[in-house]
């Protein structure tokens, strides 16, 4: 099945860099996006395009709207939705009196399949076509997650928390359990469709040695699959690791001698690393997850974007909701670039649109698949509508140039701007 989708399209080809390098990014004004069986075909301009395109094929008209490609959160919890905005704790004192107690409802199968349901429609309603998301400790959170998410085609990659010490004993798992509960839920669900699973130590101050250990078997086991944890968050928590793994050189010296840093190691936060901990990243392949929102909430700390980058980390947003405060990407993105403005750090537009598309794609590894608009790729775009409210209308109407528009709808824009979500080239809820 052959569609097209006209419109003013965007997308990158690479990372511009803190200087916005042009050439890293391709904007047609007036352009088509050819999609045949749900993976791009084509892009070009509208004119040249249209006049060679069979008359049977459905063109969708969305001029005077900017299509881009579906942005990407890299870090996500999927129970925490129903406490996202919860006053007044730093970490660990704000996992124990809101998180813990939500993730514990999720012992109801029920219950956690209806918050799964709500939690990916919100995602696609905000433009996020794919996601890094926890589920909880519970078996059951990853099956109703994944089965949530192929009902709606989308990407996800998912699993089940690991966490056996240091937490209430309602949420506890076991070296084994863990360790055969996460390897039953590979065999039935990673690589099946769009759906990827993560191995998920929730972090290692939860985590036994033991409990590491049997991860990190699991991981050279399944080398393709993910993992994703915590690094670094919190003074407090690095203080705590440091206490409890006396031995470790630093916090991801631990992940590492379990054997859970790899290509596909995904690192939610990042905030309290050193050079050497940041090469160590880079030299194996691993990816920060930066989490403006969140960091900012909790009180967490500033993410060091300029470094992670020199060193050759990979980097891909996230909203860390529900310690982050947004399910948009686009608030997550205004966010970022106050953090880096504040130590001094530019964030372009389209480099913010870079770290939530291609740059979160390549950090996730699956940037083969999706990302931007390369011919072949998965057909997972969005509608950005600047009309969407009073407000961004208004400024839309005076923005001067593309880069100007994309920064005020970085800043201004939220949902009610997300004229429409296509996931494989398909209109989700349509
Ligand atoms: N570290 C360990 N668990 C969590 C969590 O649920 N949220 C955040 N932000 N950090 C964590
Ligand atoms: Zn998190």
């Amino acid at each position: 099945m052959r569609r097209a989708f006209r419109g003013s399209i965007f997308h990158c080809l690479a990372d511009p860099g803190p200087r916005a390098d042009e050439s890293a990014v391709e904007h047609i004004e007036d352009g088509l996006l050819i999609v045949d069986d749900g993976c791009i075909a084509q892009l070009g301009d509208a004119g040249d395009l249209l006049a060679a395109l069979d008359e049977q094929t459905p063109v969708e008209d969305y001029r005077g709207q900017l299509i881009v490609p579906g942005l990407i959160d890299c870090h996500v919890h999927c129970p925490q939705v129903d406490i996202i905005a919860s006053y007044g704790e730093q970490l660990l004192d704000w996992l124990n009196k809101y998180a813990y107690p939500a993730e514990m409802k999720f012992a109801d199968e029920d219950h956690a399949g209806e918050v799964a349901g709500f939690f990916l429609d919100e995602l696609l309603r905000n433009g996020t076509t794919t996601a890094a998301v926890f589920a909880t400790v519970h078996p059951h959170s990853a099956d109703t997650l994944f089965a949530a998410a192929e009902e709606r085609n989308m990407r996800l990659i998912g699993g089940k928390v690991l966490m056996d010490e240091h937490c209430p004993e309602e949420l506890r798992d076991d070296p084994e359990s863990g360790y055969d509960d996460s390897k039953k839920l590979i065999e039935k669900w990673h690589g099946r469709g769009r759906l990827g699973y993560a191995i998920t130590p929730r972090f290692a101050l939860t985590s036994s040695e033991a409990q590491l250990d049997a991860a990190g078997r699991l991981a050279a086991e399944f080398p393709d699959t993910w993992i994703h944890t915590h690094l670094a968050e919190n003074q407090e928590e690095v203080d705590e690791i440091a206490r409890q793994f006396a031995w470790s050189r630093s916090y991801l010296d631990v992940y590492d001698h379990f054997g859970l840093l790899r290509e596909r190691s995904v690192f939610a936060h990042c905030l309290h690393l050193d050079a050497e901990d940041r090469a160590l990243m880079a030299r194996k392949g691993g990816t920060g997850a930066f989490c403006p929102t969140s960091n900012l909430f909790l009180g967490s700390g500033m993410f060091d974007l300029q470094s992670m980058s020199d060193a050759g980390v990979r980097v891909g947003l996230a909203t860390d909701v529900g310690g982050g405060t947004s399910m948009s990407m686009l608030r997550t993105m205004s966010e970022a670039y106050k953090m880096l403005h504040l130590q001094g750090q530019p964030l372009p537009a389209s480099r913010a649109l870079y770290l939530s598309t291609l740059g979160a794609a390549e950090a996730l590894y699956l940037d083969e698949h999706i990302g931007n608009f390369a011919v072949g790729k998965e057909a997972d775009f969005i509608v950005l509508d600047t009309g969407g409210s009073r407000i961004t209308e208004r400024r839309a109407a005076v923005a001067e140039s593309l880069d100007e528009l994309l920064f005020a709808m970085i800043f201004l824009g939220d949902d009610r701007n997300v004229a429409a979500t296509y996931l494989r080239g398909a209109k989700h809820g349509a």
